[in-house]
């Protein structure tokens, strides 16, 4: 069967991400993609795991102390400031990130992710990351303020230098309701 959205996103990473390295999530929300990060670069690997809001950095730290997992620094900030977390030997060795893009389930959906930020943490992370890595975006768009940002977004991502990288977007084009997709960019 194909890969639903989630699957394939998790599989994108598991093909590229190698213990030991640095990887992003740049929306933490409950810290589902955190802890599959945290498990993909093992005990000498680091997680930078980042979100706008408390109650999903508090959930995150919460998976993580229930799962054991000791490599994960949590962020309470924008991920536009992502750049500003970075070691200096981390600095240009990134191994991948994730973002989940829309609001936090079951909590307020007016906190969504907006396009003007998305895009500076997208870029800073691109700048950072190794040779042949990804960064994998799950464009969730059918709330409020969602066709907005994936319009934004879309239009970034078609303009990326070809010789720089690689864009692959990843959907079902047959389901109803504004189904998510994938945006995957890789550095050439
Ligand atoms: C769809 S949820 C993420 C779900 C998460 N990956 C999980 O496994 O539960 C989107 C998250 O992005 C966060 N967010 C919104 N704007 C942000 C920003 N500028 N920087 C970082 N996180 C942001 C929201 O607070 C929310 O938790």
């Amino acid at each position: 069967m194909l890969k639903g959205i989630l699957k394939y996103a998790h599989y994108l990473l598991e093909e590229t991400v190698e213990k030991g390295e640095t990887v992003i999530d740049a929306t933490c929300g409950n810290g589902h993609d955190t802890v599959f990060l945290s498990r993909l670069v093992g005990e000498d690997g680091h997680v930078l795991a980042i979100d706008i809001q408390e109650q999903a950095i508090q959930s995150t730290k919460d998976k993580l102390v229930e799962n054991r997992l000791k490599n994960v620094s949590l962020i309470h900030d924008s991920h536009a400031y992502i750049g500003d977390y970075l070691q200096p030997e981390e600095e240009a060795r990134l191994g991948g990130a994730i973002f989940n893009l829309g609001y936090l389930p079951r909590s307020d959906k007016k906190i969504i992710t907006e396009s003007d930020s998305t895009i500076t943490a997208v870029s800073s992370i691109l700048y950072h990351l190794k040779q042949h890595k990804l960064v994998v975006i799950v464009v969730y768009h059918g709330h409020e303020g969602g066709e907005a940002e994936k319009k934004a977004l879309l239009k970034y991502v078609t303009t990326l230098d070809q010789k720089k990288f690689n864009v692959l977007k990843y959907g079902f084009i047959n389901q109803r309701n504004e189904p998510p997709f994938i945006l995957a960019v890789q550095k050439k």
